[in-house]
């Protein structure tokens, strides 16, 4: 039986889901947050489906065993790959899993040009094709996968020469052409900066956060969940550093 004073569980590869966490706090500033970064064994956007499905679950086993009422998956990578079976294994838990925001995207430049900027495996998955029949509409979707970018971010360098480096020749293209950008892995909001150095200031830079954040409160209140006391934020991760910690922290005061 879960109460209203379990912790909401959040993971990620990596510190990518701090970007999650920040607006989970800011909207639910009552809740305890116990956050995972499962950085020994990010990235995840270049593996197997199979491997990340696997690694989600030994994560979320390991938090669903602290007691927690929900878990929000805050990766995009394992959303794609491990959200159904993460609902079947728990299937009497809040689950919510983060997701490109194309839809809000597509709302705001209907028949506009919309990059999203993710992960190889999020932009192969069957459920990203799905977003796109459904939200894609008239927009045209410019598929933009960035491998290397959030391991760049994992060193704390999401803004940085390097940064810089891989992503001009990827979206340098695009200047001018894009109405949005939809930052559709975690890590990719801690690169805004880099990201606006090539693309300037008129393109719109969209990330599913917040949605994530309102889906999880509403999950919340509807299942007489929400508590509203005393907030307390719980951050650590698989590998054994503390300069992941101090980083962690350092991303969620951003
Ligand atoms: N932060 C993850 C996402 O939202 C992916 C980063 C990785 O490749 O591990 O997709």
């Amino acid at each position: 039986m879960n109460a209203k004073t379990d912790a909401i569980a959040v993971f990620d590869s990596g510190v990518g889901g701090i970007s999650v966490l920040r607006q989970l706090c800011r909207l639910m500033p009552g809740e305890t947050m116990l956050y995972l970064g499962d950085s020994a064994n990010a990235p995840y956007g270049t593996r197997p489906a199979a491997e990340i499905r696997q690694l989600s679950l030994n994560v979320a086993e390991k938090l669903v065993a602290r007691g927690v009422k929900a878990l929000v998956v805050a990766c995009n990578t394992a959303t794609a790959a491990a959200i159904d079976v993460l609902r079947q294994t728990y299937p009497d838990l809040i689950v919510v899993g983060i997701e490109p925001a194309l839809k809000p995207a597509a709302d705001r430049f209907p028949g506009g040009t919309i990059g999203v900027l993710a992960t190889p495996v999020t932009l192969q998955e069957e459920k990203f094709q799905q977003l796109v029949a459904h939200y894609g509409g008239l927009c045209t979707v410019v598929k933009l996968p960035a491998p290397g970018l959030s391991e760049l971010v994992e060193r704390g360098k999401g803004d940085s020469g390097e940064a810089e480096a891989l992503l001009r020749p990827l979206l340098a293209p695009w200047a001018g052409k894009l109405d949005a950008l939809v930052l559709g892995c975690t890590h990719y909001p801690f690169a805004a900066a880099t990201i606006r150095r090539i693309l300037g200031d008129k393109v719109l830079l969209l990330d599913g956060g917040e949605g994530t954040a309102r889906e999880t409160k509403r999950r919340l209140v509807q299942a007489g969940l929400l508590n509203e006391t005393q907030g307390k934020i719980i951050i650590e991760n698989s590998l054994d550093d503390p300069m992941l910690l101090e980083l962690s922290h350092k991303l969620l005061e951003g």
